[in-house]
């Protein structure tokens, strides 16, 4: 049965800098609160008008796909994660696929925020053991700062997000000591408020506006009444998040799902290389490594750098290391993520 493996990584991260000192300008927060809280100096943010989700995953994309040694028209299947689609519909794998020129290749948007990049891997590995596919490219890429509360309203979700893109080629390998050794997928609905955004601009889902709302005149006579721009203003459709909630949760599902990886191959943490988690908090990442016993260069960290980028923070991270030489062949590296829905997961690989 082929493996997968991964054949190329790029990413892309936007010009604009961010640093939390320009933060102060707009919101009642500090550099020294963030840094300490988070471990984040800066961010990036993509050009307004010009640097969507799908513009930079298509940038990561093409350099995965050319380290990989192959060209757009050999991929087989496409799967984008992202939160920050340029469309609400369709979906991002189709944009890059025409802006790509590929092939009328299947293309599937992944809707599982901080670990949509992991999901993605593991749908992919299971499409490459099957045989049914060679070369899949899997894309994480968030345009954040679009869709941010800029007030002090907003500040503990504000200060922590950033924008950029990440991708690989997985393709099938036959080679004995190489690929994806397994992944491993879970989720806890009972937590899905605790970090969400659930009003992006009507009326939302199972939230029922109240009284005066529902007397309003409103020109949609079935279904969900759209907001005024007064009721826009008052309504929370900004990302919302209870950040204790979900580091608490975060740092117990973290090492549990980083052991049964390890597990199932019969490794333990001191085997691991390189640990990628998701750029989630830096603070996470601490404890983490502190809880496997890890020493500081069996961990990856850039979150200092560029912020929490959601599903594009593990591609980006493993690129970067990639790319500073400290991942090399026969290496065992880790990738875990946790987040929003909640949903997390692990994939073990032997680089
Ligand atoms: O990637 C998706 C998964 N997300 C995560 O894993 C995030 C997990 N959570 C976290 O990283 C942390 O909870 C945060 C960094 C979001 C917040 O840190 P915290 O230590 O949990 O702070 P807090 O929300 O409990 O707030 C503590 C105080 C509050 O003030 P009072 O009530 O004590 O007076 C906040 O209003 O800090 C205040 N605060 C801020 N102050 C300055 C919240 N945000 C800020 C800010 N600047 N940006």
């Amino acid at each position: 049965m082929p493996k997968s493996k991964i054949a190329g990584v790029g990413m892309y991260i936007p010009e604009q800098v961010v640093t939390n000192n320009d933060l102060t300008q707009v919101m009642d927060t500090n550099d020294a609160w963030i840094q300490e809280r988070t471990g984040i100096k800066e961010r990036h943010y993509a050009a307004p008008y010009k640097e969507t989700s799908t513009t930079m995953g298509v940038k990561a994309a093409a350099i995965a796909i050319e380290r990989a040694g192959i060209t757009a028209q050999d991929i087989d299947l496409i799967l984008f994660a992202t939160l920050s689609p340029d469309y609400y519909f369709p979906g991002c794998g189709v944009l890059l696929q025409r802006t790509m020129g590929m092939r009328e290749i299947g293309a599937i948007d992944i809707r599982n925020q901080c670990s949509g990049f992991i999901y993605s891997i593991s749908i992919a590995d299971q499409f490459i053991k099957t045989g049914m596919y060679k070369n899949i490219l899997v894309v994480g890429a968030e345009v954040h700062s679009f869709g941010l509360d800029f007030t002090t309203r907003g500040r503990n979700v504000t200060v922590i997000f950033g924008d950029g893109a990440g991708a690989v080629v997985l393709q099938a390998t036959e080679k004995e000591n190489q690929g994806i050794l397994s992944t491993h997928l879970h989720s806890d609905g009972l937590g899905a408020e605790l970090l969400s955004m659930m009003n992006p601009g009507f009326h939302g889902g199972i939230h029922e506006p109240d009284e005066s709302k529902k007397q309003r005149q409103t020109n949609q006579p079935f279904g969900r009444a759209f907001m005024s721009p007064e009721e826009m203003a008052a309504y929370d459709f900004y990302p919302n998040m209870d950040g204790q909630a979900v580091f608490k949760k975060a740092v117990d599902k973290f090492p549990e799902v980083i052991m049964e990886a390890l597990h199932t191959s019969g490794l333990k943490p001191s085997d691991i290389n390189l640990l990628i988690p998701h750029q989630a908090n830096l603070r996470i990442s601490q404890f983490i490594q502190h809880k496997l016993k890890l020493r500081d260069d069996q961990v990856h960290n850039n979150i200092q750098k560029f912020g929490n980028t959601t599903a594009a923070s593990i591609p980006i991270a493993l690129c970067e290391a990639w790319e500073m030489g400290k991942i090399k062949e026969g290496d065992l590296v880790c990738l875990a993520a946790f987040g929003s829905g909640f949903t997390w997961g692990s994939a073990l690989l032997r680089w």
